[in-house]
């Protein structure tokens, strides 16, 4: 099928003729303005910030414009074929929703939401172990279409079992492991804020809903005895109002809600992870497994000896590590170690159609997006998300046929300069 890149364009002029203007504005940066304006200061520091300094957060868009489209004249580019295959799955444009943890922040709908605007467009969507509503329910309204699930691989192992049976159940044609976030990083915004959503019961839909979770929460943690202040009973009101089940005072009574967030802060990362570890894996399912956080073309080709199927080259967004290289510098010498032995995916600063042709023309297989989706959610809700992927398909059709390629394998480094 060829996307209808120019039907986009004309939707959007046509309906300008008419007075209509966009839902969600199509420049990313008013985008981002337009929903900073829209959303409570915590929860826009806490979707937009990044570690320490932020340098990170910076490189990974700098990083883009060291590399120039060469545009090539005069070959046929009426039509444009952006379908790729991964891993034995057909997805109709080299574009994955990444996984994001608290949509609740953006959106009430959260996850619920982007999955449904993900299955309109046929974009997968890779669910997050940190989402604000349960895989179960996302999946089922999402029907048949592609969705991966993401993984923090937490102290429990029995936990990691029960959330990957879970996925499968669900649909879930992968599993993406995060290795970058085996604690939470020195993120600026958040600590000036003082603010962890966590701690409001926000972000753990995935445990609650878990029956082994359950299980776990039965063994008590140590409280920390703190004053109370009115601040402590909005946020206890608020975990108890996100903890499942609809009656609020049985629930407080209950006392569960505050054990889930305290388990849930104990358990969720393992710091002591190492690559032994990725066994576990196998043992307990036959999806194909990704690792994402892969920065070094050491820990690539350990990906490929420990028989993982994918990589996906991530610094979690510039949120883990601040300094670390940025994604699009750390790809080349990556791709080159795995010699296409294993696809090779990108996420952490595409914003637009142009980084996504950058990015295949350096060797990703596919992108994943993250923020910009957060943003057209936050404005607008599932026809946000829906406008904001449009818009990105749209613009990297018009790249890839403008410079001259008429399908993705034309997308090669020799369409790309380095200055
Ligand atoms: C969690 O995954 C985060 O980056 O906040």
């Amino acid at each position: 099928m060829v996307s209808p890149s120019l039907d986009r364009q004309k939707e959007i002029y046509l309906n300008g003729f008419a007075g209509v203007q966009p839902l969600v504005p199509i420049s990313n940066l008013l985008m981002e303005e337009a929903a900073q304006r829209k959303l409570s200061n915590r929860a826009y520091t806490y979707i937009a910030g990044g570690a320490g300094y932020e340098n990170t957060l910076r490189s990974n868009r700098t990083a883009f414009e060291k590399y120039k489209i060469v545009p090539r004249m005069l070959h046929d580019v009426s039509t444009r074929d952006t379908k790729i295959e991964i891993l034995g799955q057909k997805l109709h444009s080299p574009v994955l929703l990444a996984p994001v943890g608290v949509l609740e922040l953006a959106h009430p709908y959260a996850d619920l939401a982007v999955g449904k605007a993900a299955a309109s467009l046929n974009v997968p969507y890779i669910f997050s172990s940190q989402s604000s509503k349960s895989m179960e329910d996302v999946a089922s309204a999402m029907g048949n279409s592609l969705r991966w699930f993401q993984l923090y691989w937490s102290k429990s192992n029995e936990l990691v079992k029960s959330f990957v049976q879970r996925a499968e159940k669900c649909g879930c044609s992968a599993i993406v492991v995060t290795l970058d976030t085996t604690m939470l990083g020195w993120r600026t915004r958040d600590l000036d804020a003082a603010y962890l959503p966590f701690l409001e019961g926000r972000g753990i839909a995935q445990y609650t809903s878990d029956p082994i979770f359950q299980k776990l929460m039965e063994v008590e943690e140590p409280r920390a005895k703190r004053k109370i202040t009115l601040q402590t009973i909005s946020g206890l009101v608020q975990m108890v109002k996100n903890y499942p089940g609809n009656n609020f005072f049985l629930k407080l009574k209950s006392g569960r809600p505050i054990k889930a967030v305290q388990k849930f802060i104990n358990i969720y990362s393992n710091p002591a992870l190492t690559w032994d570890d990725l066994k576990f894996l196998r043992t307990i399912t036959k999806l194909p497994v990704l690792l994402k956080g892969i920065l070094h073309e050491e820990d690539a080709r350990k990906a490929i000896d420990f028989g993982m199927d994918g990589i996906i080259v991530s610094n979690h967004g510039g949120r883990q590590v601040d300094g670390s290289i940025s994604t699009l510098e750390a790809l080349p010498s990556i791709v080159e170690s795995v010699n296409g032995k294993i696809p090779v995916l990108m996420d952490s600063g595409i914003r637009g159609g142009a980084d996504i042709f950058k990015a295949l023309a350096l060797g990703a297989k596919a992108v994943c997006v993250g923020r910009p989706y957060v943003y057209g959610l936050a404005l607008a809700g599932e026809q946000g998300v829906k406008e904001v992927l449009q818009n990105m398909l749209t613009e990297f059709e018009l790249t890839m046929g403008l410079a001259g390629c008429k399908n993705i394998s034309e997308i090669t480094p020799k369409t790309l300069a380095r200055l």
